[in-house]
């Protein structure tokens, strides 16, 4: 070797030097958990392309809720799949549709305990399972869809939610969610934008969790993996029309926009490991062919390296847990 001697492996060396100069820490506080209930379900019952995950019913949703708050998760995510939908998603803007009748259940378990969050998009709720409401030619109608995003945000406040998350990828949801819950008297309501949301295929398994009724794609409001450019207009806009929050999605294969995004906004940043991303890491462990919990946490701390402060992951309450034993 040269003089001097330039050995970055001395800081490698044990364990307690690697804990020393560790730049990425992760903290279950970081961690939100994203849950489903199911209507009419009077036992939680396993999603086959999520491992591990449940469709809740109304009682182990607030079971689960107290297991996560135990665990010390900064947030939970919900998601209601309705008994039945229409054109129009009406499940979704009722205040006694499955999502506004979780928050509630949610939010009396756990108080402040946690931040209760949830999905503001009507895909879960809509018989043709598009984001929106369609024209009669069978596309997405951006502004008739923001005013029933609006009626939505509003009944999801009124259930008593802390951050709402508009994830529809229609333009100018954050103004108008924002203004609704506003004009409503929930200003302390905060929003949560999936402001980056890439047409991914890494959706799939959601798509089951949520019984998704969708046929086609999502390419004509979702965003194209191949720009970046386009991510930054997305959050540029989001932040401008008031979001408290940005979220990118999904995490893993979009690493290089979670970065860009951090570096371009003010506003905490968020990504999402999303159903797919998940369900690669569990099939291939079940195999045989990872170290799941290395796996697990090595994909956080990626995630959170690259610029996300908050991370929704189906892992979030046993990484939490996992996190306070060990890591
Ligand atoms: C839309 C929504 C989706 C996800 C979160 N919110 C589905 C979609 O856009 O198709 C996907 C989350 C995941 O895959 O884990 N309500």
């Amino acid at each position: 070797m040269p003089y001097p001697e330039i050995r970055p492996r001395r800081l490698r060396r044990t364990a307690a030097m690697r804990r020393l100069v560790s730049e990425t820490r992760l903290d279950p506080a970081e961690l939100v958990v994203p849950m489903f209930v199911k209507e009419g379900l009077t036992e939680p019952r396993a999603i086959a392309s999520l491992p591990g995950v449940l469709q809740h019913s109304r009682d182990s949703l607030r079971k689960a809720a107290v297991g996560a708050v135990q665990a010390g998760v900064g947030g939970i995510m919900l998601f209601g799949v309705p008994a039945s939908r229409d054109a129009c998603g009406s499940g979704g803007v009722d205040p006694g549709g499955i999502l506004n009748v979780a928050i509630r259940d949610v939010v009396a378990e756990v108080g402040d305990a946690t931040v209760v969050m949830s999905d503001l998009c009507l895909d879960e709720f809509t018989s043709h399972g598009h984001c929106g409401l369609l024209t009669p030619t069978g596309e997405v109608d951006n502004d008739a869809t923001l005013a029933a995003y609006a009626e939505m945000a509003v009944a999801q406040a009124a259930a008593g939610v802390g951050v709402v998350g508009p994830s529809g990828m229609m333009d100018g949801q954050v103004a108008v969610v924002r203004q609704a819950l506003d004009v409503a008297g929930h200003t302390d309501v905060a929003v949560l934008a999936y402001a980056v949301k890439y047409a991914s295929a890494f959706f799939g398994p959601f798509r089951d969790a949520v019984e998704s009724a969708l046929e086609g794609d999502r390419r004509a409001y979702q965003q194209d993996p191949a720009n970046l450019r386009e991510s930054l207009r997305e959050v540029t806009l989001d932040v401008a029309e008031g979001a408290d929050m940005v979220m990118v999605k999904p995490a893993l294969p979009y690493l290089d926009v979670v970065a860009a995004v951090h570096a371009a906004v003010d506003v905490p940043v968020a990504a999402y490991q999303v159903s797919g991303e998940y369900a690669m890491v569990e099939a291939a462990a079940a195999n045989g062919w990872v170290d799941r919990e290395r796996v697990i946490m090595e994909t956080l701390t990626s995630i959170r390296r690259a610029g996300a402060q908050i991370i929704l992951t189906y892992w979030a309450v046993e990484a939490a847990q996992l996190l306070r034993q060990r890591y």
